[in-house]
């Protein structure tokens, strides 16, 4: 994997770049949709590349390691060919699906044992383990193993929890560089950083993560609750600290102007379920503001969802036919919705990269954020 960055803002640590994979290129800053099971919900491979020209995808481990399992992934030649996605794929470890997911959990230094969320049977996700699994799923990006400690957090917690995650750290290291991908195309490890929401912790987080020198860093921990404040300013000591001719990755982030403040920060890549679940509950992000589809006043607006964005289901169908789907929750509502928010996710991120290019990036943002958070 190769990562070469092509501007840098004058007036922020915003920077554009191409990250390039086995399975291509990706332009950062990048947002990823999540495709938990394998299946970015509600949204055909044909559409993420074609109408959205999403360039990377995610994957959780957690799900699909429970199901289909390793077997079946293993049998069709890894996830790029289970689900016929031929461009890049990231894995997130299960160091948070496993927290927030599974009925019972124990965290122990050898890993965390859980019950499934669809059966309930018990299983272990170790270090080592996940590496493997992560392996057998095929994705090109694969994370370190972590935990993602809660809002808010005891400070003696999650200096504790913070010091096994780096443990755990070399341990998907060393597992991780003395295995090989099964499918014949090369596959990198990023490693996460924690230490909740307490400066020196992040610090030496970020420390130890960049000390490993890996081909690029993630930022865990962050968007559980604390305020968005809190959040940049993690954001920014970290990246202080994180190589800055590496990619960085904020996992789970998050709103349109958390991505355009974290992109102000020097953050390349982004995922967060927002777009897609917000979508399926008819809350929709558009070029003039956050639209709730199922109020009253979209009941005869025959305008298309939105006009100035482009693309197919935003400039297809109605507000009001959009209303009347996800209201009667009929299937094509959701498909619908899901299409647009993520066409609208991957244009925001298109225009950060068009505007730190021009060189007018602060400016840019500070504008769109006021507009686009607006509720119309
Ligand atoms: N997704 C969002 N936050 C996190 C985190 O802290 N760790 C992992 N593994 N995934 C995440």
């Amino acid at each position: 994997m190769t990562f070469t960055i092509h501007q840098t803002d004058p007036q922020s640590q915003a920077r554009t770049g191409t990250l390039t994979t086995d399975h291509g290129p990706i332009q950062t800053p990048i947002f990823m949709p999540v495709g938990t099971a394998g299946t970015v919900k509600a949204v055909h491979q044909r559409e993420l590349e074609h109408d959205i020209n999403a360039e990377i995808i995610l994957g959780n481990t957690y799900h699909l390691y429970l199901r289909p399992g390793l077997d079946i992934l293993s049998q069709a030649g890894g996830l790029h060919r289970f689900n016929g996605w031929q461009r890049p794929i990231l894995t997130d470890s299960g160091g948070y699906q496993v927290y927030s997911l599974s009925n019972t959990r124990k965290i122990k230094e050898e890993g965390v044992t859980f019950k499934s969320h669809i059966d309930g049977s018990a299983h272990i996700f170790t270090p080592e383990g996940v590496m493997d699994i992560q392996r057998t799923i095929g994705a090109d990006i694969i994370m370190a193993f972590d935990e993602c400690t809660p809002y808010p957090c005891e400070y003696d917690y999650a200096r504790r929890s913070m010091d096994m995650t780096h443990r755990w750290l070399q341990r998907c290291i060393t597992r991780f560089d003395e295995t090989q991908g099964h499918y014949g195309y090369r596959q990198v490890l990023f490693p996460i950083v924690q230490g909740s929401t307490y400066t020196d912790l992040r610090r030496q987080s970020a420390e130890v993560v960049a000390s490993h020198g890996r081909e690029g860093n993630a930022i865990g921990g962050l968007a559980v609750g604390e305020p968005a404040e809190q959040m940049y300013e993690m954001i920014a000591i970290v990246n202080e600290i994180l190589p800055a001719d590496k990619p960085r990755y904020l996992m789970g982030v998050g709103t349109p102007a958390n991505i355009l403040e974290a992109i102000a920060l020097g953050v390349d890549m982004f995922d967060c379920v927002m777009p897609t679940r917000n979508a399926r509950h008819g809350i929709l992000f558009t070029t003039e503001g956050v639209i709730n589809i199922k109020n009253e006043k979209w009941r005869n607006d025959f305008s298309p969802i939105d006009a100035a964005l482009g693309g197919y289901a935003s400039t297809q169908y109605s507000r009001a036919y959009l209303r009347h789907l996800i209201r009667s929750e009929e299937i094509l509502g959701a498909q619908i919705a899901s299409l647009h928010n993520l066409t609208f996710y991957l244009w925001l991120v298109r225009e950060a990269r068009q505007h730190i290019a021009a060189g007018d990036y602060n400016s840019w943002k500070n504008d769109m954020t006021t507009r686009l958070m607006k509720r119309l």
